[in-house]
């Protein structure tokens, strides 16, 4: 009987720098697990990263790094393609042409370009201000379009990209022929992950050291956080159960697999009878032995030997990109390219 075929998935992340446990546990755990029952394609957008300010020696650093730490994590280049966006010019190509069946308006009303306009307004870096950071939604449904891939996993954030994307393709498709999928939109469980000096904020890397714990740091300074997480600040207001670094504490434990402790410790705090310290205790233990564990596989990977699987991955992608090109050039009216272009 003939494999059925799996179903194609593509996700993207940036290389801004250390991954968080934010980022692991909202997207990286998840791809880990859809690696055996999809066909797989995880970019690393750097393309997309340089939309923001940026030093080009940083960003390509962090591009190696994110691609060993995503090997370390379990990426799998035996089950997945994992490449470079930039490798493969065949994304600003096809870019380009969606770009042109996209309607301005919608990009105007993309709430991801506002917030990241307004951020850079407050720093008064309005001059960084880019067309590139306002095309960024088209340059990501090029991404996805690309392969073909039916089903994007992303979180609640994306959700307009991710509409713009199959917008884009049902226009060219009835205009010149169906040749893109329309992605359907994976939304994944996964624990909201808020920030333990200041739990009213989702935990980021812009916040500074004390919001968040990086995916491969160090034993003392994860206690050293945890120990000093916010939990109560104050009465808690009417109908509210617990407060949010509590409640943050508690998901964190849960995303660590710890869920027994969860419940145990859960039904203690109703009992009014837990003590934070013990649960902080938990916490700091589960995210030691993740990041233990992750450091472990970490140390085990060569760079140099990622490197190249990565080039060769992004190359056969490639093959893959190429094909959809060539295509949608036909159908666009713009001239055949000799292969090896
Ligand atoms: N915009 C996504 C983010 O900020 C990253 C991304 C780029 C992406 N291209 C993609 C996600 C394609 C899914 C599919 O998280």
């Amino acid at each position: 009987m003939a494999e059925q075929k799996r179903e194609r998935i593509l996700s993207g992340i940036q290389p801004t720098g250390e991954m968080q446990i934010g980022n692991y546990f909202g997207a990286v755990q998840n791809w880990v697990r859809l690696q055996d029952s999809y066909e797989c394609f995880f970019g690393i957008v750097d393309l997309h990263a340089i939309t923001m300010p940026y030093q080009p020696e940083q960003l390509r650093k962090n591009t190696e790094r994110l691609a060993v730490d995503l090997i370390a994590c379990g990426i799998d280049p035996g089950k997945s393609l994992l490449f470079i966006q930039s490798l493969i010019p065949e994304h600003t190509d096809l870019c380009w042409i969606v770009s042109c069946f996209c309607s301005f308006g919608n990009l105007t009303r993309m709430t991801q370009f506002k917030e990241k306009s307004e951020q850079l307004k407050s720093q008064s870096k309005d001059h960084f201000f880019s067309a590139g950071l306002f095309t960024y939604p088209v340059l990501q449904a090029a991404d996805i379009l690309i392969y073909k891939a039916s089903v994007v996993p992303v979180g609640q954030d994306q959700k307009q990209h991710l509409e713009l994307t199959a917008d884009i393709a049902r226009r060219f498709n009835n205009e010149f022929g169906e040749v893109f999928v329309e992605p359907k939109i994976l939304f994944t469980e996964t624990p909201k992950v808020m920030s333990l000096a200041d739990p009213s904020k989702k935990m980021g890397k812009s916040l500074g050291p004390k919001h968040y714990i990086g995916l491969f740091e160090e034993e003392e300074s994860i206690r050293a956080k945890v120990r000093t997480a916010v939990t109560d600040s104050g009465v808690l207001p009417e109908g509210v159960e617990m407060s949010p670094g509590l409640e943050n504490l508690f998901e964190i434990l849960g995303a660590c697999g710890k869920v027994d402790l969860v419940s145990e410790m859960k039904r203690d705090y109703k009992a009014g009878k837990l003590k934070y310290s013990l649960l902080k205790e938990s916490v700091a233990d589960a995210l030691v032995e993740l990041t233990g564990n992750l450091r472990a596989s970490r140390a085990e990977i060569k760079p140099k030997a990622v490197q190249k699987s990565v080039e060769e991955m992004s190359m056969k992608a490639r093959a893959v990109a190429r094909e959809t090109l060539r295509e949608v050039r036909e159908l666009a009216g713009l001239p055949a390219r000799s292969v090896g272009d």
